[in-house]
């Protein structure tokens, strides 16, 4: 059951994006970012549910959810469970609704204890390095599953 739902999950410290490390990762909010999101979803005829938590388990329980909801496709920001979580990882591979991870740096070009990502070993595919338009690229990824 393909919806046109994409849930865009976010992890620990994304709620700090504006002032975090602007030179990393830019100046604009998440808020910010949901917008962008929301205006080019209507055009793809898709809606977007946008969360963030800093705690590994919601984002487990929100993947198992998009699946009971049906949702067409995830975007995955993990942060830093991106480097660590085994457990992101298995519930990646226990749904079947694609997801797509997400970073707005490029990881591989920053510290070694970025260079592995769970997350990548069982997403569909991934998007990084692109500030936030890395969201927006991953949503067109997206609308064309
Ligand atoms: C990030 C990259 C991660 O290495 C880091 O821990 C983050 C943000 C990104 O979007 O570039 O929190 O996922």
């Amino acid at each position: 059951m393909a919806s046109n739902l994409v849930y865009v999950l976010n992890g620990p410290n994304l709620n700090l994006l504006g002032t975090r490390e602007p030179e990393i990762y830019g100046h604009e909010t998440l808020d910010d970012i949901a917008a962008r999101l929301d205006d080019r979803a209507r055009e793809l005829g898709l809606t977007i549910d946008l969360r963030q938590s800093n705690h590994e388990g919601h984002l487990v329980d929100w993947l198992h959810e998009a699946q009971a909801e049906g949702a067409k496709a995830v975007l995955l920001n993990a942060g830093a469970y991106t480097h660590t979580s085994v457990a992101l990882y298995d519930a990646i591979k226990a749904i079947v609704t694609p997801v797509i991870e997400v970073h707005l740096s490029n990881p591989h070009t920053r510290e070694a204890l970025r260079h592995k990502s769970y997350i990548g070993m069982a997403a569909k595919g991934t998007i990084a390095g692109f500030g936030p338009q890395s969201y927006l690229l991953a949503l067109e990824a997206a609308a064309t599953i």
